[in-house]
């Protein structure tokens, strides 16, 4: 059977399964019910200069029957005192020595963080992150996501968190940036051991149609706010994998975004991480669902014959290829199991507005029929068909070996590009 510990950047934990600083690791109260109820780790939520918080502060989107497709925060760090939350902090540690207990931090000067990192260090933390993502309320005072869209200054600050700390520091980067591995980058040049990603996207979720205020409304004005849950898993997924794939870049990545079942996790494991961090699927359902996080996950090592989470760590990203990589010559198309297609006409629909008209009706049957010689496989009709496997891309052997787009004879630049 799969041995689910981990040791990340240093850090151990009895799961890769760690809460993300936000109001989930609030209390003293809750990470201990956390920990009773099986994460493994938690990232405490952000300690820093005293704050107070706007109400209302949370907005979702909502996609047809989900509540919550996505959920927006104008929520700040923690509004409760560093004591306070130090003396919590040490309780935890004390109760649950092994495992894994992590400070989010977010100071302005020099001096704060090293008051903070030796604070912190005092009550028996195993390790920090930095928070350089929040992008709302505290990027406008200088901090958040105003540190990490600016390499230098993240550079400096997490150097500055090096000088003192003796415990491993992981820095949270923020997703709005243009690229991120220039963010992990100068993470890693500041010294630091790990980073995680992603912290909330810019966002507004909706408009009240009756006021006409942006959600959520703090007494008929908004603000945007930072954007998390299911929809933004794809986005962190990337994000992931591009820094996991970047060259010269090879610290260990703390995946978050979106998570809430055992495959959303081991996505993000075989998207190059190494420990995976939750909040809103905890805001919404609870830390119960952690059970099913980690027996899914090691039920999926034990069919894969993997012993550990990190033997999962990257598989699919070394699968990424920069577009013009990819085979011209490969070829699938779209095939019906007349068995289960319930003559809905979906994908009728789909391919004849949306995309190659490569699908007919048939006079004697509700089944339509793929045009083979004109269905180009672009995976249309597949995803608009509501059973599963009714529509399989079914590949089509070229017989005519590999091509590339620069050696294709309809690039213009082929021969300059054979030349590169
Ligand atoms: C209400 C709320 C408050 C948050 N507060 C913090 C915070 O204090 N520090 C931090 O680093 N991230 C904070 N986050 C971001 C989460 O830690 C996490 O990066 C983000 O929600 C993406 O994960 P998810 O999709 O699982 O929610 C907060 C998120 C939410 C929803
Ligand atoms: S979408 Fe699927 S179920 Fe509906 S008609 Fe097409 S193949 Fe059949
Ligand atoms: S794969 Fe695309 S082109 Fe082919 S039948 Fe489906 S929707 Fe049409």
């Amino acid at each position: 059977m799969a041995d689910l510990r981990v040791n990340f950047a240093g850090i151990d934990a009895p799961n890769p399964f760690w809460l993300a600083s936000a109001p989930p690791t609030n209390t003293g109260y809750q990470v201990q019910n956390a920990f009773r109820a099986g994460w493994g780790g938690a990232v405490w939520k952000t300690l820093g200069q005293p704050i107070v918080n706007v109400s209302s502060r949370y907005g979702a989107m909502r996609y047809k029957n989900m509540r919550i497709a996505g959920l927006n925060n104008i929520e700040l760090i923690t509004d409760r005192s560093l004591e306070t939350n130090l003396a919590e902090m040490k309780t935890v540690k004390e109760n649950f020595p092994n495992h894994a207990l992590i400070a989010s931090m977010m100071w302005e000067t020099r001096e704060e963080w090293h008051h903070g990192v030796k604070a912190c260090e005092d009550i028996g933390v195993d390790g920090f992150e930095l928070n350089f993502g929040c992008p709302h309320g505290m990027c406008e005072r200088g901090m958040g996501s105003a540190v990490g869209q600016n390499p230098a200054v993240a550079e400096r600050i997490t150097g500055w968190v090096k000088e003192v700390a003796t415990k491993p520091v992981i820095v949270k980067l923020t997703p709005n940036i243009t690229d991120i591995t220039v963010a992990g980058l100068a993470a890693q040049r500041g010294g630091a051991d790990a980073v995680s990603l992603i912290n909330t996207i810019n966002s507004v979720t909706g408009i009240n149609l009756d006021t006409m205020t942006p959600n959520p409304s703090v007494d008929g004005l908004s603000s945007h706010g930072g954007y998390c849950g299911p929809a933004v898993k794809p986005i962190a997924l990337n994000m992931v994998s591009e820094l996991y794939n970047h060259p010269d870049f090879h610290l260990p990545i703390s995946g978050i975004g979106g998570i809430e079942t055992w495959q959303d996790a081991s996505e993000f494991l075989l998207m190059g991480a190494s420990s995976v961090q939750v909040c809103t699927a905890v805001m919404h359902y609870g830390y119960r669902i952690v059970d099913e996080l980690i027996s899914g996950l090691s039920n999926y090592l034990d069919q894969q014959g993997m012993q550990t989470p990190t033997d999962l760590t990257g598989i699919a990203a070394r699968k990424l290829r920069r577009w013009e990589q990819l085979d011209l010559n490969y070829k699938v198309i779209a095939a019906i199991d007349a068995e289960k297609c319930i003559g809905c006409q979906l994908c009728y629909i789909a391919c004849e507005d949306g995309a190659h008209q490569s699908i007919a009706l048939q006079a004697h049957t509700r089944v339509p029929k793929i045009k083979e010689d004109d269905c180009v496989g672009c995976n249309l009709c597949s995803l608009v068909c509501p059973v599963d496997e009714c529509i399989t891309m079914t590949p089509v052997p070229q017989g005519n070996g590999q091509l590339t787009w620069p050696e294709h004879p309809a690039n213009p630049n082929r021969k300059q590009a054979a030349l590169h």
